[in-house]
């Protein structure tokens, strides 16, 4: 293995696909990104193209080792991370994708959610999958994807059809078609993996009428899930790490006991603290989920999902067209010492954790004439802040020690403004590392250490450089007594649809 100069990540995200050449040192050599198309075909749905995202992936992945004058040969492994619970179904003689894949925000399935609650089957899946009975999770989308093939392709063979997490329709394209697996981490966000077992659930599947030999089948996080077709590098490369991607960050973070977590500012905020070899279970409406898995051993973490952050700031961009960039909503908060009486609920895709509300909606609050565009766009940032904190409090309640730092990543991370009220909001410090993509860092660390091109864990994590702390300052006082309206302006958001 000793030729070999680099670990190639795949981050296949929300927003867009990306391929990261990491060297020895676990650091960034170089990257390539492509914006992913959102299709919203409904209010409320959110479709992405699985054709799409494969010819990206091919393309990134082709121009990154371009760009680096790197040869394919000189890669040691693919780690593979993705956004979690978007599925899809595909024929797999074919190699098309039988619909859309059907997007983690999506909410089209809300009503369902809602019949099986009032069936008293929120409970049985809380306890089977540690997770919330919500739309967010894939097996009410796979049951909405299986039906509506039934009734628009009625002579379909199922034995041909091949159903999957965003991971398993990568890993089966790289793999030229022939592994159609997923990773514990996945299977865990799709509602119909047992935790206790670390297998799919017969009773769930049932339940959701998803017959069980269309699903892939379950590996652990780290170790061997087949070669890289040589179509596509023209060698052979180990894919030997898949990881949901919030906890391919956590893995990055080196939040590997009880006590560490960390937040990745993506489309969304997903908080995740490591709990340890045992599944915790939360008293306060967080995720009970898998962090990773060797063949030796599985790692569980508790999970507060926030749903639309960085998505907020896209909205105000290609939506409202407020700004013209993300960037320069820094500058325009720090322009202005308020929000003016301004509160935003970023209930775009209903509201996450805690309050788990698929029919909460999108509101500003206390809009009054003085109101300018700088006091909407700051409402916006603090807002997402304030879900954080709402998360940072749940986990305070579920556990003896409170959240003393708090470990962050993702593209909003860099927005130093964001942060500072970050900071402020919760009173506690926030660590930014130099290397922000974390996500794809996490998949990285995770291949390279299952072939052997890393052999200390903790090393890679020490070695790692901070950019900034940001501690709580002056503005802590206004920023945690502001909590309580925006709290306020919540509740009236909450249950909006009918
Ligand atoms: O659970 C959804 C999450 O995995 C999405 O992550 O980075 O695409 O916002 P991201």
């Amino acid at each position: 293995m000793t030729d070999k100069q680099y670990i190639l990540s795949l981050d296949l995200g929300t927003t867009g696909n990306r391929a990261i050449l990491f060297d020895r040192q676990g650091n960034v050599v170089g990257q390539t990104y492509q914006e992913l198309t959102q299709h919203y075909p409904q209010p409320g749905w959110l479709e992405h193209d699985a054709t799409e995202i494969w010819r990206d992936v091919k393309q990134a992945t082709e121009r990154v080792i371009a760009d680096n004058q790197a040869q394919a040969t000189e890669i040691a492994a693919i780690g593979l991370t993705v956004q979690r619970e978007t599925c899809l179904l595909w024929d797999k003689t074919t190699g098309e994708p039988l619909h859309k894949a059907i997007v983690w925000q999506d909410r089209r399935t809300a009503d369902l959610c809602d019949r099986l609650k009032a069936e008293g089957k929120a409970e049985v899946i809380q306890q089977k999958t540690g997770l919330v009975l919500d739309a967010y999770f894939s097996a009410t989308k796979l049951a909405w994807l299986i039906n509506w093939v039934k009734q628009n392709k009625p002579d379909l063979n199922w034995d041909n059809v091949m159903a999957g997490t965003i991971d398993t329709w990568a890993l089966w394209n790289l793999t030229g078609k022939q592994v159609h697996a997923t990773d514990v981490s996945n299977a865990s966000r799709t509602m119909l993996m047992n935790l206790d077992t670390g297998n799919w659930d017969d009773s769930l599947l049932e339940l959701f009428n998803i017959p069980r030999q269309i699903m892939p089948e379950i590996k652990p996080s780290m170790g061997m899930f087949g070669n890289s077709s040589s179509d596509l590098l023209g060698v052979e490369i180990p894919i030997t790490a898949i990881f949901g991607d919030q906890q391919a960050a956590l893995f990055a973070h080196g939040c590997d006991r009880p006590g560490l977590l960390k937040c990745t500012y993506g489309t969304g905020c997903f908080l995740v603290a490591q709990t340890g070899t045992q599944v915790t279970r939360s008293n306060n409406q967080l995720l009970s989920t898998v962090a990773w898995s060797t063949e030796k051993q599985t790692n569980y973490a508790l999970e507060g999902a926030i749903f639309t952050t960085g998505a907020a700031i896209q909205w105000l961009r290609d939506g409202l067209k407020l700004i013209t960039s993300a960037a320069e909503t820094e500058a325009l908060c720090n322009s202005v010492d308020n929000t003016n009486g301004v509160y935003f609920v970023p209930a775009l895709s209903g509201l996450g954790a805690p309050h788990w509300d698929m029919k909460a909606r999108g509101a500003f609050l206390g809009i009054t004439g003085g109101v300018q565009r700088e006091h909407m766009i700051r409402s916006v940032l603090e807002a997402i802040a304030y879900q954080v904190k709402e998360v940072v409090n749940a986990v305070n309640q579920d556990s003896a020690n409170p959240v003393s730092l708090l470990k962050i990543d993702g593209g909003a991370a860099q927005n130093n403004f964001l942060m500072q009220f970050q900071a402020d909001a919760l009173g506690v410090p926030l660590e930014r590392p130099v290397v922000l993509d974390a996500t794809a860092q996490g998949a990285a660390f995770g291949a390279g250490l299952a072939v052997g091109f890393w052999d200390d864990y903790q090393k890679l994590i020490s070695d790692r450089q901070i950019d900034r702390i940001f501690e709580p300052g002056k503005g802590q006082f206004l920023a945690q007594d502001n909590f309580a309206m925006w709290s306020k302006a919540v509740t009236r958001a909450k249950n909006w649809i009918e």
